[in-house]
């Protein structure tokens, strides 16, 4: 039933500038990218280099988004393409920045399971929104890669 809803309106969402993805369960994930008018604030990658990467952020997109966006070159980042299957967007936050964002939810918690270093402070980039209050946060990049997939 709401399947047949979703799969019949996905064509409607499409020109709402939406990308509709199919999770590992099998859940349409929705996200809007209707960003174009959204205000931007400047974050920072530490890359796998350990050279600091600044990137223009739109308020309301994911942090893969942003490394997407700015081509930033993260290697084997975001395979899945934000479908929470792979855990390569990991990213690890400073102590004082992880403790303003919301708990990552049992989903994310469980592909971080799978992430490569993973620490008290990991998350994954592509289940991170940027809100106003991410401007001049600074997000490193592990230094090596897991694909939970394979
Ligand atoms: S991009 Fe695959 S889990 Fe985030």
């Amino acid at each position: 039933m709401v399947f047949n809803l979703i799969a019949k309106n996905i064509p409607k969402l499409a020109t709402l500038n939406t990308r509709v993805l199919l999770n590992k369960n099998t859940q349409f994930l929705i996200q809007n990218r209707n960003v174009a008018m959204s205000k931007t604030i400047n974050v920072f990658f530490i890359d796998r280099n350990g050279d600091k990467q600044k990137a223009k952020a739109k308020i309301g997109t994911s942090l893969l988004d942003v490394a997407i966006d700015n081509n930033i070159d993260l290697e084997g980042f975001g395979a899945c393409e934000g479908t929470l299957s792979c855990s390569t967007c990991h990213l690890i936050l400073r102590k004082e920045d992880y403790e303003q964002l919301k708990a990552p939810n049992d989903e994310e918690n469980d592909m971080l399971d799978l992430a490569f270093g993973l620490t008290p402070t990991s998350r994954l980039g592509c289940q991170i929104t940027v809100t106003d209050k991410m401007d001049g946060w600074v997000f490193v990049v592990p230094k090596d890669v897991s694909d939970a997939r394979g």
